[in-house]
Formats: structure tokens, sequence, C-alpha cells
């Protein structure tokens, strides 16, 4: 019998064991977790300090670090869950989207070991992961909700109608928040990774300078930050050419509250319209204080329940494949050994 025959009749566990498999970047993670809600390991091996002098990920040297971490990464995971291979019911692993190569080992470990064990092969889709950081978080939580998301690669407000329907309200029209704040970060003179940096100095500063409104004029859900980065580029520069002085920790400030007020605003404004209770966030940039701090005060303003990833949850990491994963599972998403890696995949897509 082929194994995707063999599989398919599998029959399902409410309290599934799935090992997560996250590679699409710098993190090479693995994570199992207990039906769906329940993390019972985590483990994240980061590139991040290979990558520094460089002053943003270096594709090859991201592949080359998950091949010598994966199989540890794995290994530890599945020991801190305090079980064995043979224990799992089924593998889920990031087949997209990110960068080919890095995605690449974890695909291929990950179908290598379902197929060996003979246990189906859960293909996720890394945004939908971050989504579900949600379940893992506040184990009520239950669609419809509005998630909003902000990541290295993305910035979107999702309405997640159903665990699996999604409708994409609005989303970035160029650059993602994390990539602006990276950027911020380089002009700055700040190291990789930026958004982190960019926080600690904006915790010193204050908002006095003026940037351009994003998208001046336009309702919608609908987002920009390429006009709002080069703002910030250009008044370095032109301070720089002038030989006049500039407080780096005013423009971190003045920055971080352009680039962030506006999503709060936003996602508050979708969670209204669509007549919903609950926001959800999730991607690097949720990681940000001060998106945190603000988005409670403004959500306990409003009567909207907040659910707040851990900030280890909102960058990357295996748990949140594990629980799309699951929510995959119970539908039987399964894919064949033939599976590949796909950088550039549709926020919704399943496949
Ligand atoms: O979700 P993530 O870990 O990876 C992607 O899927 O892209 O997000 C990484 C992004 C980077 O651009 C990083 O600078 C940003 O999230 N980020 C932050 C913070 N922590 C990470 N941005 C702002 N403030 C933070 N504290
Ligand atoms: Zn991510």
């Amino acid at each position: 019998m082929k194994y995707i025959d063999k599989i398919k009749t599998a029959s399902l566990k409410e309290d599934a064991l799935i090992l997560a498999i996250e590679s699409s970047c710098d993190e090479t993670a693995g994570s199992v977790i207990k039906g769906g809600r329940e993390i019972l390991s985590s483990v994240i091996m980061s590139s991040m300090t290979e990558h520094i002098p460089f002053g943003g990920v270096v594709p090859e040297i991201a592949s080359r670090m998950h091949t010598t971490a994966i199989s540890l990464t794995v290994e530890k995971a599945v020991k801190d869950a305090g079980i064995t291979l043979n224990d799992l019911d089924a593998i889920a692993v990031t087949f997209g989207s990110g960068l080919i190569g890095a995605l690449l080992v974890g695909v291929s470990y990950a179908k290598a070991l379902a197929f060996s064990l003979g246990i189906p092969l859960i293909p996720v889709n890394h945004v939908r992961g971050h989504v579900s950081a949600g379940y893992l978080t506040d184990k009520a939580l239950k669609p419809p909700f509005i998630c909003l998301l902000a990541s290295g690669g993305h910035t979107a407000i999702i309405d997640v109608k159903d665990y699996v329907d999604f409708e994409v309200l609005g989303g970035t029209l160029d650059d993602a928040a994390g990539e602006a704040f990276d950027k911020v970060a380089r002009v700055l003179g700040l190291s990789y990774p930026g958004g982190p940096n960019v926080e600690r100095l904006a915790r010193e500063g204050e908002n006095n300078i003026e940037l351009p409104v994003m998208l001046k004029g336009k309702s919608g859900y609908d987002f920009s930050y390429s006009g709002l980065k080069t703002a910030v580029i250009n008044y370095v520069h032109t301070k720089e050419q002038k030989g006049e002085y500039y407080n780096k920790a005013d423009i971190a400030c003045s920055f971080q509250s352009s680039a962030l007020d506006v999503l709060i605003k936003k996602a508050l404004q979708a969670v209204k319209e669509r007549g919903y209770k609950v926001l959800s966030i999730g991607g690097g940039v949720s990681a940000n204080g001060y998106l945190r701090e603000n988005l409670i005060k403004e959500c306990e303003k409003s009567g909207v329940k907040l659910v707040l990833p851990e900030k280890k949850l909102c960058t990357d990491n295996a748990s949140m494949i594990g629980a799309e994963g699951y929510i995959q599972y119970l539908r039987k998403n399964f894919a064949d050994i033939d599976l590949n890696a796909n950088a550039f995949i549709d926020i919704t897509a399943t496949r």
C-alpha cells in the first residue's frame, strides 16, 4: 500500500501527539503538542548570532545551520516531552513561506521521519501557524475573531471566521512591519535583529519627530511601511549631510509609534466592524512591548478581549506549527512524500 493511502485511513485521535518542525528562517525549532493546545516541549535553536556581522539573515548560512541543528532539536523536543518517536501520531512541518533552502531542511527531515514511522505528514503554512499561537495562549479561544498579524514578512488583519476559513481584510502594500523595523535599525546603526533593538532604544526617546501619516485619507485595512521607512532614512541622511545633531532614541520612538499605532487602530476597527469580541495577535512584531501595552489599554477601553501570546510564541517557534498542524490533522490534510517546500505561499493557503 502506498504511504499516502495508508495514512489517509489512519484513525484520528482527539489527544493526538504531534511533533512539529519549523525551519523557515533562522530558527530551527521542534515541539510536541498534545491535542492541539497543550505544549509538551519546545526547543528553539537560533543561528542569529551567525548573521549579525552581515546585518541580516544570510540564507546559505541559515540552511547550513539547520542541517547541523535539526536532529538535535527534534531529539530534544521528543525527549523533553517525555515520549519516544513511536508515541507520535503525526508530524507537522512548515512548508512555506520562508527561505527555500531553510524550509527544505525541515521538510526533508519531516518527510523521512513520517515515512519511516508510518504516520501522517501535515504541511503547515507558517503564517497560519502565527495565527494558531492564540490557541496555545487561550485554551478557550474559538473562531470567529480578528487576528493582527505582524512579522518580518507579513502584516495583515485577518478575519478568522473558522479554524480553516480566513478572510484577509487588508495587508501591507509594500514592506512588512518587521522589515521596516529591521531597515530603520540599520540606518540607526543598530545590529540585527532590528525590532528588539529599536524597541530598546525607543524607551530612551520621545515621540517628537513628525513622520508621514500612512496612507493618509485612506480608510480600509491596508498598510504601507515603505514611505515611513524612507522618511526615517531621509531624516537621518539629511541631518548627517548638514552635520547636524540628531537624537537616535527620539527617531526610534517616533518611528515605533507611527509604525504601531496604526496597527492597533485598524485591528480594533476590524473587531468592531465584524461585530466580534476577541482580538488576537501573532508574528515577531507582536513581541513589541509598546504594541502590547497599548493594545491592552485600547482593548480594555473598547471592551474587547485580547489574546496576547507570550513573547516566545510570537516570534518563530514550532509550537504554533503544532497547533496549526492539529487543525489540519483533524481535517486529514495530509501530504504525500513528494511534499515540496514553497518560498512564497498565500497567507491563507493550506497546501
Ligand atoms: O515572526 P518572526 O519571528 O519571523 C517571520 O516570520 O518573519 O518575525 C521577525 C520580525 C523581524 O522583522 C523582527 O525585527 C521583528 O519581527 N521583531 C520585532 C520585535 N521582535 C521581533 N519588531 C518590533 N519589536 C520587537 N520587540
Ligand atoms: Zn514567523
